[in-house]
């Protein structure tokens, strides 16, 4: 791996732990002002010094983000369907990789749909941007994106992530599984996070977190719940402490709760 992809990648995966927490606020991209993130710049001021990297849109970055601020920006490069479509697969790549380097983003990342309509184009968007990026030593995250259809079992899950290593992506975002380490396993030592997925209880969340940690994810990329939480910047502390600090669930709940 080259000196500028290193780089790169030290700044989302913390090289002192070999751990990440990503905050992921890019949903509006298909879900338009998503609960909680309506007013971006309110929802991520105070949770930006606990975050690795920020995972967002070009279009917010420029709106809401300081560009003094020290949180590394990993940019969404997909994008076309809304929430109003039945098929949310038919993605393409949006933005240029002349723009992530304009926005000095530490990486792009995009989604995948393996058992969608539009399978085949995603999975060879994923290929074009991984040659695109290695010109200049960005790093590609491959999101594997579930239809409504799809059971999501280590089975499906290990499908997708294969995929996506195969295709050269330098970081995989998926949702954790029983028998995740199946999952790490298929993907041959390519790092993995997990996405959060919709809000649950904040136990059940630092729960699956602390599991998807021991069974080998290499971290956290997090949105709604985070942001979503009542109390978030607890939260999001309480997620550093299992990811970054090798805490029990019952400790980081702990973190969680206290109030500032
Ligand atoms: C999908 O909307 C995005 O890729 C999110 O970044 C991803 O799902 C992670 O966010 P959450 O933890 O809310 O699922």
């Amino acid at each position: 791996m080259s000196w500028g992809m290193k780089n790169r990648l030290s700044k989302t995966i913390d090289p002192k732990t070999g751990r990440s927490v990503m905050l992921a606020v890019d949903h509006g991209y298909f879900q338009g002002p998503t609960t909680g993130l309506r007013n971006l710049r309110k929802a991520i001021d105070p949770l930006l010094p606990f975050a690795n990297c920020l995972y967002i849109t070009r279009g917010m970055v420029r709106n809401v983000v300081d560009p003094g601020t020290n949180v590394p920006i990993f940019l969404r490069v997909s994008g076309g369907p809304s929430i109003l479509q039945e098929d949310l697969s038919d993605e393409h790549i949006t933005v240029s990789m002349e723009e992530a380097l304009r926005i000095n983003a530490v990486g792009v990342g995009m989604s995948m749909f393996v058992g969608g309509k539009h399978e085949s184009r995603s999975v060879a968007n994923l290929g074009e941007l991984v040659n695109e990026a290695e010109a200049y030593n960005m790093p590609v995250l491959a999101i594997t994106a579930v239809g409504k259809d799809m059971v999501r079992d280590s089975r499906y899950i290990g499908l997708a992530c294969r995929m996506a290593a195969e295709q050269g992506a330098h970081i995989i975002k998926t949702y954790y599984c029983e028998g995740f380490e199946e999952v790490i396993e298929a993907v041959n030592g390519v790092p993995v996070v997990i996405a959060g997925g919709k809000k649950i209880e904040e136990k059940a969340a630092l729960e699956m977190a602390f599991n998807a940690i021991k069974a080998g994810a290499v971290g956290v990329d997090m949105g709604r719940n985070i942001f979503q939480s009542d109390n978030p910047v607890g939260m999001i502390k309480a997620v550093n402490a299992v990811v970054h600090d090798g805490r029990t669930v019952d400790e980081a709940f702990e973190i969680y709760q206290k109030k500032d």
